[in-house]
């Protein structure tokens, strides 16, 4: 590993465990870390999913009764049942595929069977692994010295979580491709976990997060839970096994134009991706979004405050 690259990476570690764990708290006590395990918890060993299960049983079993009789199916493209999908995905030890882990915050919890990657690893027990190009097939498939990803094995995981992760990725296909390869590395029912970074008021990017609701719907997830923490946006999507019922949200909105502007089927966008961009002649692009606050927020949190030069 390049030394720049390791000194990124533990200073990304120590910004994690600081700075982050405090600025997210509620009571003191609770961050990102806990919200997402509070969340897998709930959902697979405290009935969370089976509730789930059943929605989606009766949301497909209200479709097909609508449908005229071509269309009137329980299956998916598969052929498979929709109820042998769901009985089948469920396990006690809660396997999760931990994207942009860094220094696998995931793996002191025992309930969870924890596969942390990252382009750049920060402590041993990390896969090396850039997400956006690993292959995805029958099954995992390891560098020789066993310390890199080559391929990730499909319909595996009970959870995806991409904490702080998103953001990292300068484009907005880039961030789709990210969630469709959680999707394809996820079992029916699992859960795909985000955290995003957002201290402005809940209403502030409701039209984004309506946005990424739209784009994961069509790409085969129901959002499950949405909550917005002090400084972060976290939701959690579940695989439906049956992709009419995740599109269905969809079909059953009525976006405005504006709405419209921030939607794709391809592409995920951050508040990051309006941001003024500064001309080099001094002035600037698109219309400001944040207050200068805001921006020297941005900039304190960097790695390399205080830090000696590199
Ligand atoms: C802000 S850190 C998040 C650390 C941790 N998940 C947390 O919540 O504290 C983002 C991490 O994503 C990693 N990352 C960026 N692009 C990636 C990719 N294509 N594949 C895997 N990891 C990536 C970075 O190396 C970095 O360690």
């Amino acid at each position: 590993m390049r030394k720049f690259d390791q000194k990124y990476a533990t200073s990304m570690q120590k910004l994690a465990t600081t700075y982050w764990v405090g600025n997210n708290s509620k009571n003191g006590t609770y961050c990102r870390i806990e919200w997402i395990r509070t969340q897998c918890k709930e959902y697979f060993l405290n009935g969370g999913k089976e509730k789930y299960d059943k929605r989606e049983r009766d949301i497909n079993a209200k479709m097909t009764v609508k449908k005229p009789d071509d269309e009137n199916r329980a299956f998916d493209s598969d052929d498979i049942r929709i109820e042998d999908r769901l009985e089948s995905s469920y396990e006690r030890r809660i396997s999760v595929l931990d994207v942009g882990s860094c220094y696998n915050p995931l793996s002191v919890d025992e309930t969870f069977d924890v596969t942390a990657i990252d382009l750049i690893p920060a402590i041993e027990g990390i896969f090396r692994c850039d997400f956006l190009n690993v292959a995805i097939g029958r099954e995992k498939i390891l560098s020789r010295d066993a310390r890199e990803i080559h391929q990730l094995p499909a319909r595996s995981f009970d959870a995806a979580v991409f904490s702080l992760l998103l953001e990292y990725l300068p484009c907005p296909k880039q961030r789709y491709i990210c969630c469709r390869n959680a999707y394809d590395v996820l079992k029916i029912g699992g859960l795909l976990i985000i955290v995003s970074p957002d201290s402005k008021h809940v209403g502030a990017n409701a039209r984004l997060m309506k946005s990424w609701r739209y784009t994961l719907s069509r790409l085969g997830f129901m959002r499950i839970k949405y909550e917005k923490l002090r400084h972060l946006h976290c939701l959690t999507f579940r695989k439906c096994a049956c992709k009419d019922v995740a599109t269905r949200w969809c079909e059953l909105q009525r976006f405005s134009e504006d709405d419209k502007r921030y939607m794709s089927e391809t592409e995920i966008f951050i508040p990051q991706d309006f941001q003024a961009v500064i001309c080099p002649e001094g002035g600037q692009g698109k219309s400001d979004e944040y207050d200068e606050t805001d921006l020297a927020n941005i900039f304190s949190q960097l790695p390399f405050d205080n830090e000696a030069s590199i």
